[in-house]
């Protein structure tokens, strides 16, 4: 009859190893996760209008529901929907009418954190906006500051919308994994 103590000192070392290297690797691969929920005032008219087309096949008048029609932006950023709340950052950049019939904007631009936590760092946001859509996903490319190395997505949809006078409140809630 073996000894149950050996086979016991024996089996010890099958799950300690599997364990040692666990605790080694883990905490090189974990990483952390952001979730932002943001709100772009997007008004393409009026005084406080904070976004113009720039160019199109009409010349910079084009609408921006017009193939083809590029915009430059510059809109604050807020945490509620509210625009008179808070402003913690702006999104820079541009979007570019990129779909044939007209339904679906390419974006590129940069959330500059001007408040809050995150100020003085970006998110880089570049994906499509087929606005016809209620929810649209986009990603997040990368990030200065804070968000060095960052890499995510984000749900894009729109909270209010006034056609006739181009203005809009555009809901991101953007999810990002960074070291
Ligand atoms: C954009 O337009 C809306 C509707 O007219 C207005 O209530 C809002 O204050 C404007 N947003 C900004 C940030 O100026
Ligand atoms: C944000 O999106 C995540 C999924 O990516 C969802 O679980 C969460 O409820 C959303 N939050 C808000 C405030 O919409």
């Amino acid at each position: 009859m073996p000894n149950p103590i050996f086979f016991a000192s024996l089996s010890i070392p099958l799950f300690v190893i599997p364990l040692l290297y666990w605790a080694y690797t883990y905490p090189k691969n974990k990483y952390k996760q952001t979730n932002l929920v943001l709100y772009v005032h997007d008004n393409l008219t009026g005084d406080d209008a904070s976004a113009m087309t720039v160019a199109g096949k009409d010349g910079p008048t084009t609408s921006i529901m017009h193939f083809g029609t590029l915009l430059a932006h510059d809109d604050p950023v807020t945490t509620t929907p509210d625009p008179e709340s808070k402003h913690v950052a702006r999104a820079q950049g541009m979007y570019i009418n990129s779909q044939l019939d007209g339904k679906a904007l390419y974006m590129i631009f940069s959330i500059m954190f001007t408040d809050g936590e995150y100020k003085g760092s970006t998110l880089e946001i570049q994906g499509a906006d087929p606005f016809v859509l209620k929810e649209r996903e986009f990603s997040v490319v990368s990030g200065t500051g804070y968000f060095r190395f960052v890499k995510g997505y984000g749900i894009m949809t729109t909270e209010f919308l006034d056609i006739p006078n181009l203005r809009a409140i555009i809901k991101l809630n953007i999810t990002v994994r960074h070291f």
